[in-house]
């Protein structure tokens, strides 16, 4: 992707002042929307730390594909503006430390990499201090213009093959709040009903963390779109009874071969669709897709086991136990329908659609 060195403009104009912005620049600090505290509250946290950007995606506090990347560009100007280096030499080496800190926060989705990657490249374009730095940050910010833009095709081109009255079963969050604002399986889901397709939504609770129950609900409740949340042990039970006509997920990381990393519990959905004839998709930006590794070489992060231990407060089970956590599966291409992007709807065999596209 290339940037001119304008800014594209500040994300206000494709911002509908319904839409829940995620994660944003202003006057040199990191603005996101602290997702620990949702549902219960809609609250913005800021920081004008790189470390602190760090930590709040270590947290939790922004989560999904798309909106870590950005958060972690952002993190990078941040450390940019901080950076006293005199010598554009200098300033880089400020910017791999800072680079090496946002890199090693989660593993699993590639977008942190790519987002980086794409910042790192810009600012070894430049050989002047200042120079970098005014990049970083506008780069950072086109970054942020450019994935609502992307995730708003991605949403049409996904929404098109939507019909009326259709019942979409959701795992995860992969919303707004998993991007800058528009979403990617849900800004399907939000274009479709934009169209006037009225269309019923499943969302899964999505344990542990319950980005299913405290975001996807919190989201398509703010949104006014039709949901009903189940919990994930029943998602097999709607398919058999014919509830649920199509499944639409988002994902952290998609092969060459057409694997896709998504959250833990997304493979199972998409066995028990196979099983059930349902069509499964997978709604995904080209930066989702890593084109270099293969099934084996891709760290699945594992969690604390604190969070299947315990809900708040309340013991859920017996201490000192042992407890596996992984927080993401890989689902492969033979399970999937079709792979949603902006640039269109990939079909099997994905080594040359995706090929071709990507
Ligand atoms: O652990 P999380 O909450 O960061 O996991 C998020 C997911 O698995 C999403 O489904 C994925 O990032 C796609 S988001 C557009």
């Amino acid at each position: 992707m290339h940037h001119s060195k304008k800014l594209k403009n500040d994300g206000k104009l494709i911002v509908g002042t319904k839409d829940l912005l995620t994660v944003k620049w202003e006057n040199n600090q990191v603005i996101m929307i602290d997702q620990t505290k949702l549902p219960g509250r809609l609250i913005y946290v800021k920081y004008k730390k790189y470390e602190d950007v760090a930590r709040a995606i270590e947290r939790l506090v922004i989560r999904g594909a798309p909106a870590i990347g950005v958060a972690a560009a952002f993190g990078m100007a941040l450390a940019a503006i901080s950076s006293k280096a005199k010598t554009p030499n200098a300033l880089l080496k400020d910017l791999k430390i800072a680079y090496q800190r946002l890199r090693s926060t989660r593993p699993t989705a590639v977008n942190l990499v790519w987002a980086l990657d794409q910042v790192m490249k810009e600012a070894t374009s430049k050989n002047d201090v200042n120079d970098i730095k005014k990049s970083i940050i506008l780069y950072s910010q086109n970054m942020a213009t450019d994935d609502i833009i992307t995730n708003k095709k991605l949403g049409k081109n996904g929404a098109k093959m939507i019909r009326k009255d259709e019942v979409i079963l959701t795992h995860c969050n992969a919303g707004s709040l998993a991007t800058v604002t528009y979403g990617t399986a849900l800004g399907v889901l939000r274009a479709a009903n934009d169209m006037g397709k009225k269309i019923r939504v499943i969302a899964t609770e999505t344990r542990p963390v319950m980005q299913g129950s405290r975001l996807t609900a919190f989201e398509l409740d703010h949104y006014g779109i039709d949901f009903s949340l189940i919990p994930d042990t029943a998602v097999g039970h709607l398919m058999s009874s014919g509830l649920i006509n199509r499944v639409i997920v988002g994902a952290d990381r998609i092969l060459k071969s057409g694997h896709v990393y998504n959250k833990i519990g997304t493979y199972q959905v998409a066995a028990l669709a196979k099983r059930h004839n349902i069509p499964f998709y997978v709604a995904a930006p080209s930066s989702t897709f890593d084109l270099r590794s293969n099934v084996g070489d891709v760290v699945i992060e594992e969690r604390n086991k604190n969070e299947l231990m315990k809900m708040g407060n309340k013991l859920l089970a017996p201490k000192g136990i042992k407890i596996f956590n992984p927080a993401f599966d890989v689902t492969p291409p033979e399970l999937i329908t079709g792979i949603i992007t902006e640039k269109g709807i990939l079909k099997p065999p994905y080594k040359e659609s995706i090929g071709k596209a990507i």
